[in-house]
């Protein structure tokens, strides 16, 4: 595998026919390395999402080039499209958890899609990740038990679940107080230098730039700034 996990190239996208016709992306162009987590910034409208769902294989690559593990997106096929799916993990601002299943078994739905295994593991690595996250004592509760910041957290749990090897997440911390919004983005940096997970996230919270390698800027569909952020990278972040 090559250190580059996600290269676009004169990506331009288009919503709409006719008049109607509307360009959301000008010539996008980026380079994400393997195991790194890149922060996208941007105001209302200008792209953030658009891109995240073009790379994230959500939508069809129209116009331009997009490689994601090495595969070029553009003219793939859906076949290989939901084949790419399963190597990806999402965590989107509606976290969309299943109502009548717990909080495990919401994070067991994340590794059961993927097949394999057997449920004791399973349950084993969701009480695992739902430790980590700060909801060891809330395996059980259903969505409806639990607050806003909780159910983001477990959301957070499933799409970390399955191992993926990059994460798409579009303001996972937006439902989050200070501390378990940090402690989450530092989950997503460990999983990152322990396995090798990349992670592209859109935020407006300035405190996770301090553990961003890098930080791209939209700005009516254009990159305007791309430029290392102020992640140290010796600082470790795991726990004692
Ligand atoms: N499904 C859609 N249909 C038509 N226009 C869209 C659609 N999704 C986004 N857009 C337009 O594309 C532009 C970029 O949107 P988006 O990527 O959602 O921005 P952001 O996530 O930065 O707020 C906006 O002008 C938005 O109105
Ligand atoms: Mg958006």
């Amino acid at each position: 595998m090559t250190e580059t996990a996600i290269e676009v190239t004169a990506l331009e996208h288009f919503f709409g026919d006719g008049e109607a016709r509307k360009q959301a992306l000008f010539d996008v162009n980026l380079a994400v390395a393997r195991g790194s987590l890149t922060v996208l910034m941007g105001p209302s409208g200008s792209g953030k999402t658009t891109l995240l769902t073009l790379m994230g294989c959500l939508r069809e690559v129209h116009a331009g080039s997009v490689r994601l593990l090495d595969r070029e997106l553009f003219q793939s096929d859906e076949i290989s499209r939901i084949d790419m799916r399963r190597r990806l993990g999402f965590i989107f601002q509606a976290h969309n958890l299943h109502d009548s299943l717990t909080a495990r078994q919401n994070v067991m739905m994340g590794l059961q899609v993927h097949g394999r295994g057997d449920p004791k593991r399973h349950a084993l690595a969701a009480d695992h990740l739902l430790d980590l996250l700060g909801l060891g004592q809330r395996l059980d509760y259903l969505p409806g038990n639990l607050s806003g910041g909780q159910k983001q957290r477990v959301a957070i749990a499933r799409a970390l679940a399955s191992n993926p090897d990059i994460i798409f997440a579009d303001e996972p911390t937006a439902a989050l107080d200070k501390v378990s919004g940090l402690a989450a983005v530092r989950l997503f940096k460990d999983l990152g230098r322990a396995r090798g997970t990349t992670t592209v996230m859109v935020t407006h919270d300035p405190r996770i730039l301090d553990l961003a390698d890098r930080v791209v800027t939209l700005e009516d569909g254009r990159i305007v700034e791309d430029r290392a952020g102020t992640a140290r990278n010796n600082a470790s972040t795991a726990p004692a």
